[in-house]
């Protein structure tokens, strides 16, 4: 099954949202296949947002990012890298549709409360970024024969 990964930013955790997030992607349907909770070091998130290094909003991303815990989730589902994308709404949530999370819960770019990977490669790169095999569960969802 296709695997992403998701980072609850710090304000999503200050703003008492975790809970609500992680519900979304449960009652879709995509199955948590690890979780926790992390401040993101410097060093991670320059990493993690590299392809980004020369834009002018990159030291604020960057500050913003490592600025409190964040909340990591890697999540399965068929077609989870689109499924979870689109679920999360356009960058900017002045564009994002209502019913997304970025436009149910957001205001600007710059605090847009979620990333979400943009391709499977991304995925797969993110993901061993922030998980060691040993943090990742392999089982079963009972109602998978429902989805
Ligand atoms: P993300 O990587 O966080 O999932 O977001 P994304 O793919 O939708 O957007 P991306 O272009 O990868 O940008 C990464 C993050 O940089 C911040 N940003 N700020 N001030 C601005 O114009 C601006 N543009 C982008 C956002 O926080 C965005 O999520
Ligand atoms: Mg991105």
């Amino acid at each position: 099954m296709e695997k992403t990964l998701v980072i609850l930013k710090p304000n999503a955790v200050q703003r008492e949202l975790v809970g609500d997030l992680i519900s979304r992607f449960e009652k879709r349907g995509l199955k948590i296949t690890a979780l926790k909770m992390m401040t993101i070091s410097n060093e991670t998130a320059t990493k993690h947002y590299s392809e980004h290094r020369d834009k002018s909003f990159f030291s604020e991303l960057i500050g913003f990012i490592c600025s409190g815990p964040s909340v990591i989730l890697q999540l399965e589902s068929d077609d989870a890298v689109h499924i979870v994308r689109t679920m999360t709404g356009n960058t900017d949530p002045a564009y994002a549709a209502p019913g997304t999370i970025r436009g149910d819960y957001a205001t600007s770019p710059g605090h847009n409360m979620i990333h979400a990977s943009d391709s499977v490669d991304a995925a797969i790169r993110e993901i061993e970024m922030f998980f060691s095999k040993e943090e990742i569960q392999d089982y079963r969802l009972a109602v998978r024969p429902w989805l």
